[in-house]
């Protein structure tokens, strides 16, 4: 039987964006590693389905709270909601997220705002709401919870046509790397996971799908590489998933910022593209 470092067996892990792509795939690794969940997402028919299935493959207990992250209060709904179930949480996984591809100034500002408030406000909220208790936690069980951030490559440099988003990953990555280094000695993992392109339904809702920054990777070839930073002893603040993507987030870094925000400019132009 494998053994992991990183061993979530019995504990409960909260899963937001659990109802496709990345949050999905996060939710069947935990279960195959014997973790009960709470799945959060507005699909409710999507989470049903996804705890049906871990239910008869790995006989997970799934609790599914369909909820708005970007409603007025939902974080404290849904903290209200774990207290009355009385469900402690081990491991969050902040996945839920979503980009806006196009001129800053075409884009709805309402959009923009949720963006802001699902990218950046409601995981900083439920990350401190449920803190406390993910540190009592991992104090008396060290190594069985983390807090998973899911950032992005788009975390190393802003992106023209997808600013906001960018900058919300941006947040996210130094969020976490904070808070790894606040945790530090506690026996809670935290890591901030940076993604590159990846085959979900991110671009479908971004509006991005002519927008290519290479082959995409899989959704778990993404949580493997998650798994694979989790299952290190000392796991590290961030982990990008994918050696093209890896290289590139480092490769930003040489380059003039002049000559890189152009260069990026000319591969996310909405009105190049078009032209072709
Ligand atoms: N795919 C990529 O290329 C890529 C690359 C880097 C980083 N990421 C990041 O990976 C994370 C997961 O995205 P994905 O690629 O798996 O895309 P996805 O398939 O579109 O999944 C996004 C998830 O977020 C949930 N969500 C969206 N708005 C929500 C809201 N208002 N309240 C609650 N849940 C909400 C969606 O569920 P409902 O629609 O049912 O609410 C869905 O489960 C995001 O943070 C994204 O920024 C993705």
């Amino acid at each position: 039987m494998t053994r992991f470092v990183f061993n979530p067996m019995g504990t409960t892990v909260l899963i937001t964006g659990a109802s496709s792509g990345l949050g999905a795939a996060f939710a069947r690794e935990f279960a195959s590693r014997g973790a009960d969940l709470v799945l959060v997402a507005r699909r409710l028919e999507r989470l049903e389905a996804l705890a049906v299935d871990l239910a008869e493959r790995f006989g997970t207990v799934s609790t599914v709270i369909p909820l708005d992250l970007t409603a007025p209060d939902a974080v404290n709904t849904l903290v209200a909601d774990l207290r009355q179930r009385d469900i402690q949480i081990a491991t969050l996984v902040n996945n839920a997220g979503f980009g806006s591809y196009g001129r800053f100034g075409a884009l709805e500002p309402q959009r923009l705002h949720n963006e802001v408030q699902l990218n950046v406000l409601a995981l900083t909220q439920l990350t401190r709401a449920l803190w406390p208790e993910l540190l009592r936690h991992a104090r008396t069980a060290p190594a069985t919870g983390a807090v998973i951030n899911v950032a992005s490559t788009a975390a190393f440099q802003p992106v023209p046509f997808m600013s906001v988003y960018a900058a919300t990953k941006a947040y996210v990555l130094s969020f976490s790397e904070g808070l790894w280094s606040e945790a530090k000695g506690t026996g809670l993992k935290v890591l901030a996971l940076c993604p590159g392109p990846t085959a979900t339904e991110f671009k479908q809702v971004a509006g991005s799908e002519g927008v290519s920054f290479g082959a995409p990777q899989s959704g778990a070839e993404v949580i493997e590489t998650a798994f694979r930073a989790l299952d290190r002893r000392s796991t590290p603040p961030r982990v990008v998933s994918g050696l093209g993507n890896a290289f590139s987030a480092r490769a930003v870094r040489l380059v003039p910022q002049r000559s890189l925000l152009t260069t990026l400019g000319r591969v996310t132009n909405p009105a190049r593209r078009a032209s072709r």
